[in-house]
């Protein structure tokens, strides 16, 4: 019971007091409180977080189980540690239209692959998901939509990192004036069961973000961790490969996966994740008035 609630409620006592012509001096907000201390403890476990298990029929089976409500605050303090970033906390699986008009078929078939791995990943072996699509397909919504549900409903470690932002926290560690250390922040992504990496190719790939590519990507693949990526950029090879196009074609082409995270990790990130492709039109555009940012 809220501190309202109570109060309304030690109102009425008094004026049925006034009504019986008792004194009413006697009800003390002391004589209250422990109705509220009481009201916030959890009626099935009683504060202990742990539960008789469901199912058991005997009174002598003293099995016990986490109660929900630990369950739920964990996936509160999980859900903080994901670092899902203010613009995507309303991305979820559920909420990801699949059928409005004109809506391209690959959006269907894309989020029915992401229900079913969010269902059933193993965390420690299974491949994780390349999703790649031009520009507001609705890569990062998927993304954000199956750690949410790998939280919630799986209580697994999830951590999202935009892939220029993570470059930056790392390079802003080699600083002497951040009080942090280039480990401080791989560890994490090191260690998560489930990361996100939103927008892989982002940044102007230069030797040292190869690199540090390779770093993140080839210790969670050594380690069998699962990985979700999204990329903008097309799956097709580098520009030193595809030597045999024509000097036309070779002009116009624009960038590839291939250009902007080398060869090696191209290849990798086919190790590592099954590939899912958006098309269709800019969402953004579509849904304009709906203020989607
Ligand atoms: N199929 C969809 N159903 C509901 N909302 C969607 C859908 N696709 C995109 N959105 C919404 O549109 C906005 C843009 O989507 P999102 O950021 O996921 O696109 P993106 O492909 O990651 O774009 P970018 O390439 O710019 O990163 C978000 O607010 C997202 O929630
Ligand atoms: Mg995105
Ligand atoms: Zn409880």
């Amino acid at each position: 019971m809220n501190l309202k609630m109570m109060g309304s409620k030690m109102k009425i006592q008094v004026e049925e007091a006034k009504v019986e012509g008792l004194r009413v001096e006697g009800v003390k907000m002391e004589e209250a409180q422990p109705a509220k201390a009481r009201a916030d403890v959890c009626p099935l476990c009683e504060g202990t977080g742990w539960k008789t298990a469901g199912n058991s029929r005997s009174a002598n089976d003293r099995r016990v189980t986490r109660c929900d409500c630990r369950l739920r605050a964990r996936g509160e303090t999980l859900l903080t540690a994901a670092r899902i970033p203010r613009r995507y906390e309303h991305c979820e699986l559920s909420n990801y239209d699949t059928d409005f008009p004109g809506a391209h078929p690959s959006l269907q078939e894309a989020h029915f692959i992401a229900s079913g791995f969010a269902k059933k990943c193993d965390p420690r072996g299974d491949k994780g998901l390349l999703i790649i699509g031009k520009i507001g397909t609705g890569k990062t919504h998927l993304a954000v939509g199956i750690i949410k549900d790998l939280i919630v409903n799986r209580g697994l470690a999830c951590l999202f990192y935009d892939y220029r932002e993570l470059l930056k926290e790392i390079q802003n560690s080699y600083n002497a004036t951040v009080q942090t250390t280039e480990l401080d922040v791989l560890r994490p992504v090191f260690d998560t069961d489930v990361l996100v990496l939103d927008e892989l190719g982002a940044v102007k790939p230069t030797e040292w973000v190869w690199d540090t590519v390779s770093l993140i990507l080839n210790t969670r693949y050594n380690d069998n961790r699962t990985t979700i990526i999204t990329t903008n950029f097309d799956d097709q090879p580098a520009a030193g490969v595809t030597a045999s196009m024509s000097p036309a074609r070779a002009a116009t082409r624009g960038e590839t996966l291939g250009d902007r995270i080398g060869e090696r990790m191209r290849s990798r990130l086919h190790e590592m994740c099954r590939i899912v492709t958006l098309e269709g039109s800019d969402f953004r555009q579509k849904f304009r008035s709906a203020n989607f940012r």
